[in-house]
């Protein structure tokens, strides 16, 4: 983290898990297990429907509501299709796109992620763009190329102003939801490449205030080392947002120097 410059951001993905008649005990016991942070926006992305939910049970704790994808369409005849304009509408902050979940399981490309994030971006809304390489590619050390790939694909025809409501989250598809999450310095390396290929599109200045997430089977135990990496400037969870007492440890783990 370097709270000097940009945000500190702790984001639970829901994924399709939880209900709304759940939201209330969650948030319960989140506020009694959370600390009081001012310097870590903290977030959650529910599915579309519990989002109004969410936002009435999270003011308390000061939780923005996030969602997990969007229509790359501004409104019509997308039947279950949820705009830009919809999600600002009830709320909703932050919203997931490119996720690794949805590039596999629904053909999502880089073209559409692109899309998607300029959608959001045109209603307020900041894009958490998640970006990773799969076992194959690290292993044949292709990581940074298809990583940077990614991020300049995802980026393009964003310009600076819009930039700074952008989030980039590092998700290495072997790491998610496998209990196997990447080193510090894998999960530092792999950052660090992703703010210099920022740094080339929109200089220094700009590369330095985009926030950074670390996403796969990050947990109460390797939060605090994850976290103390100088370019991981918070963490997109999964499994371990489900879990209030866990994800309340993580938060905790951003108040470390
Ligand atoms: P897990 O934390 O369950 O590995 O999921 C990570 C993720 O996909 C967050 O978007």
């Amino acid at each position: 983290m370097n709270r000097k410059y940009r945000k500190t951001i702790i984001a639970g993905n829901w994924k399709m898990n939880q209900l709304a008649s759940t939201i209330k005990p969650f948030m319960e016991e989140l506020k009694v297990n959370m600390p009081r942070t001012k310097t870590c926006d903290v977030v959650l992305c529910a599915p579309a429907i519990m989002v109004p939910a969410l936002i009435r049970a999270g003011k308390e704790c000061k939780i923005a509501s996030g969602a997990q994808d969007v229509s790359c369409f501004e409104k019509g005849a997308y039947t279950g299709e949820i705009s830009a304009t919809q999600l600002a509408d009830v709320g909703v902050k932050y919203c997931i796109v490119g996720h690794s979940e949805r590039r596999q399981y629904h053909g999502e490309d880089d073209m559409l992620v692109n899309a998607k994030a300029k959608a959001l971006l045109e209603k307020g809304i900041a894009p958490i763009i998640c970006v990773g390489e799969s076992l194959e590619q690290r292993e044949m050390d292709l990581t940074m190329e298809y990583v940077a790939y990614q991020v300049k694909a995802a980026l393009a025809g964003i310009d600076a102003t819009q930039l700074r409501r952008c989030v980039i989250a590092y998700e290495p598809i072997w790491a998610i939801g496998t209990g196997k999450t990447a080193t510090a310095e894998q999960a530092q390396e792999v950052c660090e490449g992703i703010r210099a290929v920022i740094r080339k599109i929109y200089g220094a200045r700009p590369a330095r205030a985009v926030s950074i997430l670390y996403g796969g089977s990050m947990n109460a135990k390797n939060a605090a080392e994850l976290l103390a990496q100088p370019d991981i400037d918070g963490g997109l969870i999964g499994g371990a947002s489900l879990k209030p007492v866990d994800f309340a440890t993580i938060i905790a783990a951003t108040a470390q120097e």
